[in-house]
């Protein structure tokens, strides 16, 4: 990581998983891991950041909306949507484009309304991306998604919150999608530490909440 202050927004990472740590059904079809209280939290977490970040993978197997249900929040600003999309496969019926703000990062030429490239890999360069959305001004974003968005964060040294509800069901199967999947074990096949913070029961489960350890220097 490098060193000096850090010009980025704060992100907090925030993920439903099973008893047996799965995030959706084997055929990455979506699945009800909490219930209403975790539903309210989260959009009232939404509520409060500036932006929210999800990768292609979840819009193709989701079809999120990703605004804050005024069911939960009166009047609320919607945030922010933040797609991570290196081959341009957003559908252009997806739901994310009917209510608010909405921002497509890429990885390749394009000079479509809405949409930005962030380097020239295979996929988007997320750091790079972070410096585009601190100039925009988003002060937090939060990360929903899915395992592989979630990998890179942890992987580029981004997060610095994480929250897991963890749901009483078992999903089963090795294919299932996880919280964090990519190619895990990262650099020098360490571990990341994290922080635990505190935990709440709700619904039938219950939320843990973590710091990740390690640099303190983020800009807000
Ligand atoms: N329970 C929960 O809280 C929760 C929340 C969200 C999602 N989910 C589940 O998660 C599953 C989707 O997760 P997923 O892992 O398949 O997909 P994902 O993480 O949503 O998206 C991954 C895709 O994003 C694109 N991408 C572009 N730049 C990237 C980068 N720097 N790092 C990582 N990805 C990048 C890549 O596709 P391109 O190369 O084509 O761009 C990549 O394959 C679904 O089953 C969904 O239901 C569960």
């Amino acid at each position: 990581m490098e060193g000096g202050e850090r010009l980025r927004p704060k992100v907090i990472v925030n993920v439903a998983m099973s008893a047996d740590g799965k995030i959706a059904l084997p055929d990455r079809t979506e699945v009800k891991i909490s219930g209403e209280e975790d539903f309210r939290r989260v959009h009232e977490l939404r509520d409060r950041v500036d932006a929210i970040l999800v990768g292609i993978g979840t819009v193709l197997a989701d079809d999120p909306k990703l605004t804050v249900k005024e069911e939960y929040v009166e009047d609320p600003d919607h945030p922010l949507k933040v797609i991570l999309d290196s081959e341009r496969r957003t559908p252009e019926d997806a739901q994310l484009f009917n209510k608010g703000d909405w921002l497509i990062a890429t990885s390749e030429e394009t000079d479509k309304e809405g949409w930005i490239r962030c380097g020239d890999g295979e996929q988007v360069d997320i750091s790079l991306l972070m410096k585009r959305l601190e100039e925009r001004g988003i002060e937090k974003l939060l990360v929903e998604g899915g395992g592989e968005v979630i990998s890179s964060f942890f992987e580029e040294g981004l997060v610095d919150e994480l929250t897991v509800f963890v749901g009483s069901l078992i999903i089963g199967g090795r294919e299932a999608p996880t919280p964090v999947d990519g190619e895990g074990a990262y650099e020098r096949n360490e571990t990341i530490d994290l922080e635990f913070v505190g935990h709440e029961y709700m619904d039938d489960g219950i939320l843990l909440k973590y710091r990740v350890d390690g640099d303190d220097e983020i800009s807000r």
